[in-house]
């Protein structure tokens, strides 16, 4: 049984040229969670039209076609049938609707340092695709299930794509600003949207530190809903990615996902003594991963994963694999895992790691 796959075309040129082969690696990972065996992904081109093409042993069901609506590049998706004289027709598939939230919300603001969304989208896919707490995988969780944190959360993309899925999302940054932009923005979009909405400011005791303080909204689709707790999360705190130890409970987090600081538009900063002003940027975040790990082990759920994007001139594939293996984590490098690198600029060549919880 063979599908064609359209590949949404995007806001931005140069991710969508990178991202072909992203875009299978993503496919890839998504087909282990088949009900069907995946024999062939490809590209195929059809009158002038490339496609990316899977070749399964049985039709997709109901939960395959929703897993293929929620990969990051889809655009279109259609079942190619074989007419009686051996014409190959399309048959186009409706795919489901499963937004929590207005997807438009990631587009809706552009700055510099922000990550691709649709790169985001693919990131929180490959990581919930990867988790294995207790037997229960990937989209098996239903959305709020999941507790989602990105520790460098910059304006929020990743906040805000994990909220699309209506998973409970928390998120750090470092720099107050940042901070600031993305909850007033959150606050914004949730009246644009008019959610039932409230939101608790609160401080939370970060030892010699001082207080780190942050917002958290919760948002329903009713009044009922909301006073009996029963809404959608979304967090964001100005604080240190290394202090997620202090922030969070010990296994508590499914996945943790980052678009660490490159060392170009963003360095990466500690904020001992003032996160406004923060000391000792670093041109290398394997400084960064270094402490925060030890945090980001003792918060997660064993199972759960860390999906980091960050630049590969900075530290190896191999090095970075050995931090994380040295700290108690299995890193997953079967092909599909290991085929994310891609130019994002001179400057900067984006990897993907994935990290379980062992
Ligand atoms: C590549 S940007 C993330 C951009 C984000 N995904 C977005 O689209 O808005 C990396 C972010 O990490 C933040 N950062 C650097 N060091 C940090 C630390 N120690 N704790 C928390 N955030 C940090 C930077 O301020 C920056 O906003």
């Amino acid at each position: 049984m063979k599908y064609l796959i359209l590949r949404n075309p995007g806001h931005n040129r140069v991710y969508y040229t990178q991202a072909a082969k992203l875009a299978i690696a993503e496919l890839e990972i998504a087909s282990t969670h088949f009900s069907t065996e995946c024999k062939e992904i490809s590209h195929d081109t059809l009158g002038g039209i490339s496609y990316i093409s899977v070749e399964l042993e049985k039709e997709m069901n109901e939960e395959d076609i929703l897993i293929v609506s929620k990969l990051s590049f889809i655009f279109a998706l259609y079942q190619e049938i074989e007419n009686a004289d051996g014409r190959k027709l399309l048959n186009p598939i409706e795919l489901p609707r499963y937004e929590v939230v207005n997807s438009k919300i990631s587009n809706l603001i552009k700055y510099k340092g922000k990550t691709n969304e649709i790169f985001t989208r693919m990131m929180i896919n490959v990581g919930i695709m990867s988790i294995d707490i207790n037997g229960k995988k990937g989209f098996d969780f239903e959305g709020k299930e999941i507790k989602l944190l990105d520790p460098v959360a910059g304006r929020g993309t990743t906040l805000f794509e994990s909220a699309i899925y209506g998973y409970s999302t928390y998120g750090i940054e470092i720099e107050k600003k940042s901070t600031t932009e993305a909850q007033n923005f959150f606050k914004k979009f949730l009246k644009q949207e008019k959610w039932v909405h409230s939101d608790r400011k609160y401080a939370l005791n970060n030892g010699k530190n001082g207080k780190v303080k942050g917002i958290q909204y919760m948002y329903a689709h009713s009044r009922a809903e909301l006073k009996e707790k029963q809404g959608y999360i979304l967090d964001i705190l100005n604080g240190d990615a290394q202090d997620v130890g202090t922030y969070f409970k010990g296994n508590s987090i499914h996945l943790i996902v980052g678009d660490l600081p490159y060392g170009i538009v963003h360095a990466n900063k500690s904020a001992k003594g003032n996160s406004q002003e923060p000391k000792s940027p670093s041109r290398n975040p394997s400084t960064l991963i270094e402490k925060c790990i030890p945090g980001w082990f003792k918060v997660l759920k064993k199972g759960g994963a860390v999906v980091l994007a960050w630049n590969s001139y900075t530290i190896s594939r191999e090095d970075l694999s050995e931090v994380f293996e040295a700290k108690g984590f299995e890193v997953l490098d079967s092909k599909a895992y290991s085929d994310f690198e891609h130019m994002v600029d001179q400057s900067i060549k984006r990897d993907l790691i994935i990290a379980r919880k062992k």
